[in-house]
Formats: structure tokens, sequence, C-alpha cells
């Protein structure tokens, strides 16, 4: 366990903003959960988990408790058979080096989810997904520390209310309750289900890709990616900015394009609402909208949270007053619930 004092969110986050938090505990193994936790409850002090960095904000304030930072590591085969893969990996690996293992076993399941920036251990928190495919979907359980009562305790997929870019980590009572050690995903497949995500498939017969296998499906969604996203270490962002909106209705105006997802939601692509209401490539506050994906804010020049706070409420007065629909940001801000 390794404790810092003072240090700048800013510098643990990829969107690159905020104060300094009062402490920053770095967990490498399982065990020392005991220890770190005993510290934080000690002072009395509020906390929050952080993995990559890669969907939180740092308010400008900062943050007065302790950051607590998950760098637990390990993959670990717990099953292997022609057909069933079960896969440990610890909270702190990089999804994306999870995501080529998996891969690299020709089992299919998160191959398009492929780059997404972040750790195995935040995955299940938001539930994360990319064409068609969800953490819920191979997800079979999670290992836990409990902070409230403070013991080690796994709980099982089916435990965890997922939802889109929902679970019983990142809402309701047990916010913010649990440290994910690892997750123990299983995997029975060797080829994406058809049909594929329409701008998966498009991009797939553009370039004449007919092999579906889960390296070739990985290779064609990083390139989307590489093509699309911002690279973290060249331009500041949180990913994707803007969730896409679940309405219970169709929406009343015909030209939003919209889905409907397995449980009779309607789904609308907030990025066609942001590029079609000529978003694509404005600066608000220092903050722009990217002009390769309107999803996406890029922090150019943006030095507080504050000056993000004005862009967001300006972006999502522009989207209410001609959609008549409400934009919520995905990132979670840093602070006590
Ligand atoms: N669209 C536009 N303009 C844009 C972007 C999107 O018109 O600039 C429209 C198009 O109609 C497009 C549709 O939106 O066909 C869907 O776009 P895309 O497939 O690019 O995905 P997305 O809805 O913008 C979501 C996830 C991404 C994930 C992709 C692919 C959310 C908030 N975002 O974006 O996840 O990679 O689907 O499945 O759900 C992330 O969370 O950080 C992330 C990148």
């Amino acid at each position: 366990m390794n404790i810092r004092e003072n240090i700048p969110i800013k510098d643990l986050t990829t969107m690159r903003l905020g104060g300094p938090a009062r402490f920053v505990i770095a967990i490498e193994h399982a065990e020392e959960c005991t220890e770190a936790f005993g510290f934080v409850k000690e002072k009395g002090l509020p906390f929050y988990f952080l993995g990559a960095g890669a969907n939180s904000l740092g308010l400008d304030t900062g943050f007065d408790g302790a950051l607590i930072l998950n760098q637990i590591k390990g993959i670990e085969i717990l099953q292997e058979s022609e057909n069933v893969l079960i896969v440990k990996a610890g909270g702190g690996e990089i999804w994306d080096d999870f995501v080529q293992f998996v891969v690299s076993k020709n089992f299919s399941g998160v191959e398009a989810m492929a780059k997404i920036p972040g750790t195995v251990g935040a995955a299940p928190v938001q539930n994360i997904g990319a064409y068609g495919q969800e953490a819920k979907d191979t997800l079979e359980s999670v290992e836990v520390y409990d902070s409230l009562l403070d013991e080690y305790k796994e709980i099982m997929a089916k435990d965890c209310d997922f939802a889109y870019r929902h679970s019983i980590f990142n809402s309701g009572k047990d916010k913010g309750r649990y440290f994910i050690l690892s997750a123990t995903f299983k995997f029975t497949e060797h080829q994406l289900k058809q049909p594929f995500y329409n701008s998966l498939q498009a991009y797939l017969d553009e370039h004449h890709i007919a092999d579906y296998s889960p390296k070739s499906v990985y290779d064609a969604v990083a390139e989307i990616r590489k093509n699309k996203l911002p690279d973290p270490a060249k331009e500041a962002s949180a990913g994707s900015f803007f969730k896409n909106i679940i309405l219970d209705e169709p929406p009343k105006n015909k030209d939003i394009p919209y889905r409907e997802t397995k449980d009779g939601k309607f789904k609308v692509n907030t990025g066609w609402l942001l590029e079609n209401a000529g978003l694509k490539g404005k600066t608000f506050h220092g903050f722009k909208v990217s002009d390769k994906a309107a999803l996406i804010l890029i922090n150019e020049s943006g030095e507080t949270y504050e000056d993000l706070q004005r862009a967001v409420t300006e972006i999502q007065k522009i989207i209410k007053d001609k959609y008549g629909l409400a934009l919520e940001p995905e990132p979670v801000k840093i602070e006590a619930d």
C-alpha cells in the first residue's frame, strides 16, 4: 500500500481537470484493503475509487478525502477447454490488455469492446459497452471489498442490476460501497453473433472483411476507434462524454434516429443530435465537440471544472431547445456521496 498526500487530480484523470486530492492510496494487492480502509475510516475521510481515471472528473476544489487507486494486476485462467474459457482479471488490469488476452484465445465476447480506455475494475461499474457487446453479457462475478461491512466477498453478475451504463456500483444505495478486486468472465462462443451493430457491419463491408473471428473484429474496432476517438496521450478527454438517451417511447420528432433495445426501450443516438445541431468541431469555454465523434468532448484549453460545467450547460441547452431532449454526462464527478 502506497499513500501520497496532496496530489493534483488533474494528473490522475484523462480529462485533466481538478484540484488536489488530500490522500491517494494505491492498492496493488487485495489484502491491502483492510489496512487502506482502516486508515481512511480512522481519519473519517470520504473516499472515491479510481482506475485509469478515464471516466472521472476532478472538481476545482479537489477532493478532501482519499482517492483509492486500483492497481491490482493479474490475468488468470480458471477453466479452459475447446468450448469454455473462464478468466479472472485483477481490477487494475488495463481493459484492453484483458480483451487482447481473450482474443488471443480465440473466444468471442469482448472483442467489440477493443481499445475502450480504462481498467477491468471499472468495466462492471458502468457496464461498459460498444458495438452491441456489453460487459454484463459475459461477466460471471466480481470479487469486492465491501467498505461498509469491511469484508471481502463475491457478487454474482445477476445481482449487479446491470442495464445501459448502470449497475449497483454506480447507482442506488450501494453506490461507491464495493471496491472491485477482480472480475471473472465466462466465454462460450467463438464468433460475434449476427446481426452486427450497423456502424461495425458498414465498416467490415466497406473494407471487404468477411472474417468475423474475434481477432478480425478486434482489429476492425481498434481501427474504427483509432480514426474516431482521441488518443489520450495527445488529447485530453473522458471518452464519450454524453450518454445516449434512453426513452420509454419513440422520440416525437420523426427525424431523430433511434433503436429499440432488447428491453423494449428506445435508444436515441446522442451523437446524431449533436452533429445535426451543428456542434461538431465547435468549442465551448475550451472544450471542443470532437469533429470526428460528436459524443466526445476534447479538453483543448479548459483550465477548470467550472469551464467544463459552462460548456456542458450551453450544449445541453442547444439540444433541449432544438430537440426537447435532455443530455446527460457519462463521466462521474469525484466528490463525497
Ligand atoms: N452519430 C452521428 N454523429 C456522430 C456520432 C454518432 O450522427 O458524430 C450517430 C450515427 O447515426 C451513428 C450512431 O450515432 O450511426 C451511433 O454512433 P456510434 O456507433 O459511433 O456510437 P455512439 O452511439 O456514438 C456508443 C458508445 C461508445 C461506443 C459506440 C459503439 C455511449 C455513450 N457511447 O457511441 O462508447 O464505442 O457506441 O458501440 O454509449 C465510450 O463509452 O467511451 C464509448 C466510446
